[in-house]
């Protein structure tokens, strides 16, 4: 496979990605002037501690569930598009001298990686790409290098492959959401530009919050706070096993109590928590504020929990669905998509890279 984060142009391919919850899967194709249709997409879930912290410890069980979701998607494209957590990847931005031919580059790319990187080289991927000209001096351009251990990759790639698919790009999980934010911007007045929009995507255990500034990333950050706290007190409340309490969570179904005792609670804690990052994010940087909470992730999904996070931040806040102006194949539910699409951001993103 082409081990690549930051390749552009690929083959058509699907966004596949593995987390702590679900596998979750995204097909595009070209729709229109330079936009897309969702073909379809899909959502399988993983069983508990299957990954942990992001690392595959359960490799049967997490391909199992590729192969559901594959299925799930009825689709005949195998090529793939997966995404390391953030937290597994080091990134490092360099100057560089702008007349470096790409073999130069690559030497010198590896010598600066030997600096930072704690573990030898050979343990490692490394990928990096131009950014642009260094901003004071026309002679160096902007290079991101990005490196992982290659284990980490390998893991992935397994529970992909041994599923029946091929992968053919491995990108970052927070390049693919910033990928599918570009498709939800359109939600926001000017399309975000020159504004400070605080993404926050809450899943099952992880708060991963990335700002974009003039839609550039400017400030990531991750928080434990998730979905699972609210299944796990479903399942002591109720008396329901994990996947009963999963499906109620979703479906409905629980006693009167739920809505105020248990619900309101979670959504209450949810909105603390965005607070918190919130006030993190002004006190240790330049910016004293944001202009727009875009929600992510499953939790996203809970309905009004942007109004009860905009109560409580006084941020316009907005529910992200990067499939709102694309087109739909026929066997899509539009209702049923902009539930889902939260929690489809870095699937989508992935699944953004194999259209043109
Ligand atoms: N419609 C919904 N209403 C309420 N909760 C939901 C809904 N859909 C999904 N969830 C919850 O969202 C969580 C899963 O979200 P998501 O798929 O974004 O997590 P993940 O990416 O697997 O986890 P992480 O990002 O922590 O690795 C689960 O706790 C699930 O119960
Ligand atoms: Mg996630």
């Amino acid at each position: 496979m082409k081990f690549d984060f930051f390749n552009e142009s690929t083959p058509p391919l699907i966004g596949v990605d593995i987390s702590t919850s679900a596998v979750k899967m995204v097909e595009l194709s070209a729709h229109g002037k330079g936009g897309y249709r969702l073909e379809g997409y899909s959502i399988a879930a993983i069983p508990k501690d299957a990954i942990v912290d992001g690392n595959i410890t359960g490799l049967e069980q997490v391909s199992d569930a590729v192969k559901l979701a594959w299925k799930l998607l009825g689709t005949r494209e195998k090529r793939a598009a997966l995404a390391l957590p953030s937290a597994a990847v080091i990134t490092k931005k360099v100057l560089m001298s702008a007349d470096l031919r790409e073999t130069e580059m690559e030497t010198q790319v590896e010598a600066e990686a030997n600096q930072y990187i704690p573990f030898p080289l050979e343990e490692v991927n490394i990928d990096f790409q131009v950014i642009g000209p260094a901003p004071n001096n026309a002679d160096e351009v902007e290079v991101l290098i990005a490196a992982a251990r290659k284990e980490k990759i390998e893991d992935r790639i397994a529970a992909a492959e041994d599923a029946g698919l091929k992968v053919t790009v491995m990108d970052v999980d927070a390049y693919a959401t910033e990928a599918a934010y570009t498709m939800t911007a359109a939600q926001l007045p000017n399309g975000g530009k020159d504004q400070t929009v605080m993404i926050v995507d809450i899943g099952a255990v992880m708060m991963h919050i990335n700002v974009l500034h003039d839609n550039v990333s400017v400030y990531t950050r991750e928080q434990a706070f998730g979905g699972a706290q609210l299944t796990q007190e479903i399942q002591r409340r109720f008396g329901l096993s994990i996947e009963e309490a999963e499906i109620a969570k979703r479906k409905g179904g629980l006693p009167d109590s739920y809505e105020i005792e248990v619900l309101q609670p979670f959504m209450q804690s949810l909105s603390t928590e965005v607070a918190r990052a919130l006030q993190f994010f002004t006190s240790s940087t330049q910016y004293n504020r944001a202009d727009h909470i875009v929600l992510a992730g499953g939790c996203a999904g809970i309905a009004t929990i942007d109004v009860m996070v905009q109560d409580r931040t006084q941020v316009n806040t907005i529910v992200a669905n990067p499939f709102q102006s694309m087109s739909l194949s026929s066997k899509i539910k539009q209702q049923q998509v902009s539930i889902d699409a939260p929690a489809l951001m870095i699937a989508c993103g992935l699944a953004m890279r194999g259209v043109d």
